[in-house]
């Protein structure tokens, strides 16, 4: 098994570049199942990427990837389409969830195998069958697989949602886009990665506005002709980097981002006395001596985002004081914490907020990897340690970040894999 060695405490100075994110080409990658024949670029050849191509495929959707220039084409003219998706290539990837939506309103039916629990909590999928039943679909649950079928179309509906849910709005609106008549989605989440998505449908000949937290959706039907796409940048790859540079950045240089999706990221870690500055499409980080301690919720967007949690509690271990982080997306997503006490960090938990008090220096150990964000975080608590750190299971990295380390021995880094 794979492992990455990190050497740590040594200053980074250098040009990071950010891939397409990971979250908007997955959606989108799902509602290519609409479309004949697209072309997506900027998609980031992650793990979780080849998942979900496997799935499509099995679908029977004709896929190629040009390496080189992270393009996907993606045909789908096959007569022969499965609208099955088997449990193999769900219970990796709780994404592979997203093909129910377009299979539903392509061909009328779907059997999708349920996802199951996750490292980060139970991420049920109620709120996706709600939103596909409000549409007409008839579901049930028989051998741990989501049956559904809309034998008569989906009919539009009013969609309000009692919770925010990235995965269950984009389904929502897959299901939505041919849906006939008029649908509203309430309560939505408004991801710059669900924007995207809308961006790619309505290239697709959809009819789909979003006002607020309120999607409106006009039935649709898809054109027949190529489309192409270019998606977003990877938001939490970025703050990853932005996070890295403040523990270990000498001076680093984000070029060609758009600020405007890091808003709430810039502004606290601004707060936290990191000498960050804008400038256009590029953003700055140099060596921040003094990080000042703060207390911060994850919230859906435009909030600060679960994603980056782990991410951020490295960060207060440098902070002077206590500073508290209250996950309130997902109810287990501290793991990382035992792990960065291992490394002599001084954290503790009370419900759902982490207490984390600094500064600690942290030093190198051997620690294992939990989930993709998690494992990211021991990456950045490896970067600023003493001495070597090891970091295991490293499988849950390759899901989600492109060329980590050769992003991060570009700025001088000692990381390697072995
Ligand atoms: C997406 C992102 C993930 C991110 C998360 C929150 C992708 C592929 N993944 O995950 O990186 O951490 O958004 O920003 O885009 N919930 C229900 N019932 C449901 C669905 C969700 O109760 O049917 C709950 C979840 O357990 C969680 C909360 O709603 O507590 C938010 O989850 P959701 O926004 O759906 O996350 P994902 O779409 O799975």
């Amino acid at each position: 098994m794979q492992k990455l060695f990190i050497n740590g405490k040594k200053e980074l100075s250098g040009k990071i570049s950010i891939s397409g994110s990971k979250n908007a080409s997955l959606a989108i990658l799902a509602a290519t199942i609409l479309s004949s024949t697209s072309k997506l670029v900027n998609v980031p050849l992650v793990e979780d990427i080849f998942t979900m191509i496997k799935l499509l495929k099995f679908i029977g959707l004709k896929i190629s990837i040009k390496k080189d220039k992270n393009e996907i084409n993606i045909n789908n003219t096959n007569k022969k389409i499965k609208t099955l998706a088997p449990y193999n290539l769900v219970k990796t990837m709780r994404a592979g969830v997203l093909v129910l939506g377009p299979l539903l309103s392509k061909y009328k039916k779907a059997k999708i195998s349920l996802p199951g629990g996750c490292a980060i909590g139970t991420r049920p999928v109620d709120l996706h069958l709600f939103a596909l039943k409000k549409l007409g679909a008839k579901i049930k649950i028989k051998n741990g697989y989501i049956v559904a079928d809309a034998k008569n179309g989906l009919k539009g509906a009013n969609i309000n949602f009692p919770k925010i849910s990235v995965g269950a709005t984009e389904n929502a609106l897959l299901a939505a886009f041919s849906a006939e008549g008029k649908t509203t989605i309430n309560n939505c989440a408004i991801e710059p990665e669900i924007k995207d998505l809308v961006k790619f449908l309505n290239k697709l000949g959809g009819k789909i506005k979003i006002v607020k937290r309120k999607i409106f959706v006009n039935c649709a039907k898809s054109i027949n002709r190529r489309i192409s796409h270019k998606v977003i940048l990877d938001r939490i790859e970025l703050g990853t980097y932005l996070i890295a540079a403040a523990l270990v950045g000498k001076k680093i240089i984000i070029n060609k981002i758009n600020p405007s999706f890091i808003k709430s990221e810039i502004q606290i870690l601004k707060k936290m006395g990191v000498r960050i500055s804008v400038k256009g499409e590029t953003v700055i980080i140099l060596k921040s001596d003094k990080i000042k301690k703060i207390n911060v919720s994850t919230q859906p967007y435009p909030g600060f985002p679960t994603d980056l949690q782990a991410q951020l509690m490295v960060l207060m271990t440098r902070a002077k004081g206590q500073s508290k982080i209250t996950e309130k997306i997902f109810e287990n997503r501290f793991m990382h914490v035992p792990e960065l006490k291992r490394m002599g960090a001084n954290i503790e938990i009370i419900n759902k907020t982490a207490i984390i008090s600094g500064p600690t220096n942290l030093t190198g150990a051997e620690v294992m990897a939990t989930d993709l964000r998690a494992s990211v975080s021991l990456v950045l608590a490896g970067l600023v340690a003493d001495n070597r750190t090891v970091i295991n299971r490293i499988y849950h990295l390759d899901r989600g970040y492109e060329l980590l380390e050769k992003k991060l021995k570009n700025c001088k880094a000692r990381i390697k894999r072995v």
